[in-house]
């Protein structure tokens, strides 16, 4: 009962494969940055790759034809076209076009090729030389260029399983001695050998500048990227790039990791609701994954710490990191701990947390702050501890090779987390925190972030006409691009 098929096929088996596919779907991890190819970019890459392309068709060589002829009343001779040699070889019309599937086509249309060389031939004692030149014209070329990625090293692939060539017409013209006429008598023979040459050179060319140059080009896309002494960042590929109708695709990891122990951070990439922007060359789509791996991997390397003494603070302030001036708020830090500095350590308690929106980038840290009170003798001698909520605005920008940043401080919440010196109402704390921390520690973290985090570029690359846009969840950044 044929019917009933689909009721029966619901067994608890089914169920477990169905429950099985449905985790894999929501197991796929999103890109910590998808790196996005328009078809403004490919016409440029097209420019540059053509360029070279055609450096390596002009090195095809051409074999020596030789062969006999035999005429009536004259009988028979021998004649040799040698020292061939490509003078030009000219790519004026290619483009690379989306293949949606199978990745881009290559197609090159009225090219042509000039040859000159040198021809001789011999009857009986008569000898006789010359040059000629020779032009292949209307060829066309198209060749299919298959993307993907080694799961191994990270990097993108890149083969030609189809090439195919034709070529249009070949003409000789032959100049130099009066035997000239009898040399034109062959002109099909030569026309076709040069033919059948050019047309199984011209994909080998295609397809060995494809698997060498350009895969050659290609890994020399950053993998990873040591940042200093505590992070790296990961690029790799982590799925073959995809052609659509209106771009090539690439999705890197997109990480930050603890360069003497990487390990996955406990959290996954958002999805990225990729908008359809397509003026400049290239876009990066930069998830809040990213950034927030690395606010994880430079907290879990208790790095993200600060101490802030008295002599960071501007000379003409009234607010002074001493038990003098904590005294006025909380007195007993004066009585306990007469005429003595008072010293700031902050550090982060957890990884900050960034959120980003088209309205632009939110940080909410949270610090803990221990005072201490300076001895005579140096040793430090604990008054209380505070956890500081914040609310910061990132402002991220780009410089051609790098992404900066600055923070400004919108809001900082105040909490007591334990006092050495007894009881004491937080508020007091909070005007000399809203000074402290927006002139000591932030411009420390801006210092940093000005230095700048830099971008998966591939080797002789320079951008220009960048744009910087926040999306729910990612940035996008925009460039044309600069070869050479
Ligand atoms: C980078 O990411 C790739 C893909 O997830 C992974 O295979 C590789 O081990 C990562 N490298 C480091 C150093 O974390
Ligand atoms: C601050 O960072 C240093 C390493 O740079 C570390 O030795 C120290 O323990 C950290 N301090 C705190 C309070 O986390
Ligand atoms: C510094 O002085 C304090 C109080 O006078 C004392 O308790 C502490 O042991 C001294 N520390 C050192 C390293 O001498
Ligand atoms: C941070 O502050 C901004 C402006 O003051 C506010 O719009 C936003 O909701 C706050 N974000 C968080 C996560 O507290």
């Amino acid at each position: 009962n044929m019917a009933r098929e689909p009721d029966k096929a619901l067994t608890p088996a089914t169920l477990v494969v169905l429950a099985t596919l449905g985790t894999a779907a929501i197991a796929t991890t999103n890109p910590g940055i998808v790196a996005r190819i328009t078809q403004k970019g490919l016409d440029y890459a097209c420019q540059q790759g053509v360029a070279v392309l055609q450096k390596e068709l002009e090195k095809i060589t051409i074999p020596t034809f030789s062969g006999s002829f035999k005429i009536k009343h004259l009988g028979k001779g021998h004649y040799s076209f040698y020292s061939m040699a490509i003078r030009g070889f000219q790519l004026p019309s290619s483009q690379i076009k989306l293949a949606p599937s199978e990745g881009l086509d290559l197609s090159i249309a009225n090219a042509n090729v000039k040859i000159s060389g040198k021809w001789k031939a011999r009857k009986n004692f008569i000898k006789t030389s010359g040059n000629f030149d020779l032009s292949v014209e209307g060829v066309s070329i198209s060749a299919v260029l298959k993307l993907g990625f080694d799961p191994a090293s990270g990097h993108c692939t890149v083969s030609c399983p189809r090439c195919s060539n034709h070529i249009n017409s070949v003409r000789v013209h032959i100049s130099g001695s009066s035997l000239g006429w009898l040399i034109n008598l062959f002109h099909e023979k030569i026309e076709s050998s040069l033919r059948n040459r050019m047309t199984s050179e011209i994909c080998k060319v295609v397809t060995s500048s494809v698997s060498s140059k350009l895969q050659q080009y290609l890994e020399t896309l950053p993998v990873t990227t040591r940042i200093d002494h505590v992070a790296g960042i990961n690029y790799s590929l982590v799925a073959p790039p995809t052609a659509t109708t209106d771009n090539l695709d690439g999705q890197l990891k997109g990480e930050f990791f603890r360069w003497a122990h990487p390990s996955p951070p406990p959290f996954a990439p958002p999805p990225l609701a990729f908008p359809s922007d397509h003026d400049r060359m290239v876009y990066l789509g930069i998830s809040n994954y990213f950034f927030n791996t690395a606010g994880f991997v430079y907290q879990q390397a208790g790095v993200l710490n600060l101490t802030v003494t008295d002599n960071m603070i501007p000379k003409e302030s009234k607010v002074r990191l001493t038990t003098e001036v904590f005294g006025i708020l909380i007195p007993q830090v004066a009585k306990m701990f007469p005429n003595m500095k008072v010293q700031l350590v902050f550090w982060a308690s957890s990884p900050p947390h960034l959120t980003m929106h088209p309205e632009g980038l939110v940080l909410t840290p949270t610090l803990d702050a221990q005072a201490f009170a300076v001895l005579p003798n140096s040793s430090l001698a604990p008054l209380f501890m505070l956890r500081l909520s914040m609310n910061i605005s990132v402002m991220v920008g780009a410089t051609p090779d790098r992404l900066v940043g600055q923070l400004r401080l919108n809001r900082l919440l105040l909490e007591l987390k334990h006092s050495d010196i007894g009881p004491f109402s937080v508020e007091v704390l909070q005007a000399v925190m809203n000074y402290v921390v927006p002139i000591a520690v932030i411009p420390k973290v801006n210092e940093r972030l000005q230095e700048g985090f830099p971008l998966p570029m591939p080797k002789n690359v320079q951008l220009f006409n960048l744009v910087l846009q926040s999306h729910q969840n990612f940035l996008l950044f925009g460039a044309d691009v600069h070869y050479g």
